[in-house]
């Protein structure tokens, strides 16, 4: 049986398939589960880290007929681009790559300046919505279901993200197959299924985004201390899963 996605359904539709994914061990398993219950297009949204690259293992192993996009900001690492490179000859998939929208991108550095992101929160956040906000809106149009790597462990603030939830901002059921994912396990998943990954990895770098946002971290550090270190614990999320945030802490 299919479950209805329509945004009045859909937070009953979101509390079942998170149910029933709750009940399943292997990450396979899972994301088939996901296929099975929901109608229309689901998506697959990767940023190349361990976490996506987890679950693009998965959804080969499972065979599952799932969309899959990057959002290519115009100022990621050489090392995600070869990432994605490898990921699609290993698993013989194609990943769409969106870009950001050519008129914005120079309006955005005409106003800022190349590095305007650094010189205020404001400037930050308005890159981002013109680099990946924006194209996700994009990428996620008329889809049913939008998969990501999101993970409890990664931070205070996704401490309760759910397996399944409604998400009105973008009219879908998000999902977050890994949402319960210690990072050893993570690790133990990648290393048991030799999954290809970013390069930086084992440079010091175990969360990845733009490249002049993204530092390396010391022993001991956060595993997101090296994402927009500048700025303060609360601000460090780029817009991607604002509405996810305050749905997950609705539900919790
Ligand atoms: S971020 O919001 O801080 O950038 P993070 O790097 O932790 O997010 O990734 C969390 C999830 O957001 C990933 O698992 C992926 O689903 C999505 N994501 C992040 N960056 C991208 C990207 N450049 N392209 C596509 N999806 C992305
Ligand atoms: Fe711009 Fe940095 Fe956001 Fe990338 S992470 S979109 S460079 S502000």
């Amino acid at each position: 049986m299919q479950l209805r996605t329509v945004p009045d359904a859909g937070g009953d539709t979101a509390a079942k398939v998170a149910e029933r994914l709750a009940g399943l061990a292997r990450l396979a398993d899972r994301v088939a589960e996901i296929r099975r219950l929901i109608r229309g297009t689901i998506t697959f949204s990767t940023s190349l880290g361990l976490e996506d690259q987890a679950i693009l293992h998965a959804i080969a192993e499972a065979g599952s007929d799932i969309d899959m996009f990057m959002l290519d900001t115009g100022r990621l690492f050489p090392e995600t681009l070869e990432a994605l490179q490898r990921s699609e000859q290993r698993y013989g998939v194609r990943i769409r790559v969106l870009a950001p929208a050519a008129d914005e991108l120079e309006q955005l550095v005409a106003r800022d300046g190349a590095f305007g992101f650094r010189l205020s929160l404001e400037n930050r956040k308005a890159c981002c919505e013109v680099r990946k906000v924006r194209p996700l809106k994009r990428a996620l149009k008329g889809a049913a279901g939008w998969i990501t790597g999101l993970r409890r462990g990664q931070s205070s603030g996704r401490a309760q993200v759910p397996f399944a939830a409604w998400d009105g901002e973008h009219g879908l059921i998000k999902l977050n197959p890994i949402a319960d994912w210690s990072a050893e396990q993570l690790d133990a998943y990648i290393a048991a299924n030799d999954i290809p990954v970013n390069a930086l990895h084992a440079r010091g770098f175990p969360s990845i985004g733009c490249q002049p946002c993204t530092r390396a971290i010391r022993p001991g550090e956060d595993i997101r201390a090296g994402r927009w270190w500048w700025e303060s614990e609360d601000g460090k999320e780029c817009g991607l899963h604002a509405a996810a945030r305050t749905r997950a802490e609705a539900t919790a």
